[in-house]
């Protein structure tokens, strides 16, 4: 563990990635436990998160998976007490499960709006919420939220463009509120990363992955799309110890500058 990774007693802080059982949240975990911190899991399904707990722990780390629906308060707040018992009290937390019900706005459902909305902005609220007294009672704390290239807006995700946009409006608010406690918040907001949520796409309008990051490759200046571990890097800057007097960012992660 780097000392500048440390907090003041020399204890290695606990940071919660939420959604990484697999794609950006499970290389995030694996880099941020890398740079030095303990990493609790988190995803829906804690038999999910045994991988990146493995990757996690073979490398000499420390980890522990969680199963919790970030959209359920009782089981936010119980998983954060968890950590907090387990692991130690969470002072670095990522916002970053996800999901996409992407249509139309003439085809959009109640409940694509609303399980779109619940996961990215509900969650974010929940998790900050739990974890914000742990990192007051420390003096020091990270949040860093996964917005999206899409909060410009996106043809076919009204619902998923309001969380993103939301999610940069509930980090500035959260910079302004907590960081006379030594809490920063920041944004990461990538382009198109590999991973299953844009195979999933791919498959929705029927294309091959490999011939849909091609393509999508072509629009992007790098000419190539993102690997999680992209977003990994640009999210372990803002959590890192020495990034306090960085807060209320948004950073792009799309190999270019965007419209
Ligand atoms: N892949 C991209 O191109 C891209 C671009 C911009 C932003 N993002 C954002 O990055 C984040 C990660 O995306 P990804 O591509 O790795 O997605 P992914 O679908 O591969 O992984 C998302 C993870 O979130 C978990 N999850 C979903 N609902 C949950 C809930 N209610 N509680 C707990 N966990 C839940 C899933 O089980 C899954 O493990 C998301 O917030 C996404 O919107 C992704």
């Amino acid at each position: 563990m780097s000392t500048t990774e440390a907090g003041a007693a020399g204890e290695q802080r606990v940071a919660v990635v939420t959604g990484a059982a697999r794609g950006i949240g499970a290389a995030t975990a694996v880099r941020l436990a890398a740079e030095g911190r303990a990493v609790a899991v988190l995803d829906l399904d804690e038999a999910a998160c045994a991988g990146t707990v493995e990757t996690i722990t073979a490398a000499g780390g420390r980890a522990l998976a969680v199963g919790c629906d970030v959209t359920d308060a009782g089981q936010v707040d119980a998983a954060v007490a968890r950590v907090a018992g387990e692991l130690g009290a969470p002072v670095v937390l990522v916002n970053n499960a996800g999901v996409l019900r992407d249509n139309l706005l003439f085809k959009m459902s109640e409940s694509d709006w609303d399980t779109v909305l619940g996961v990215h902005l509900k969650g974010a609220f929940l998790m900050s919420r739990a974890c914000q007294k742990h990192m007051v009672d420390a003096g020091f704390g990270r949040v860093v939220s996964l917005s999206s290239s899409s909060a410009l807006g996106n043809r076919g995700q009204a619902n998923y463009a309001a969380a993103k946009a939301g999610i940069q409006g509930f980090t500035k608010t959260l910079a302004k509120e907590l960081g006379k406690f030594g809490i920063t918040a920041n944004a990461v907001a990538p382009g198109f990363i590999a991973t299953d949520m844009t195979a999933a796409t791919a498959a929705r309008v029927g294309m091959g992955f490999e011939d849909f990051k091609a393509a999508a490759a072509t629009q992007i200046p790098v000419q190539r799309v993102g690997e999680p571990e992209d977003v990994a890097d640009a999210i372990a800057f803002f959590q890192s110890d020495r990034a306090g007097f960085v807060s209320g960012q948004v950073l792009y992660v799309a190999g270019g500058p965007l419209d």
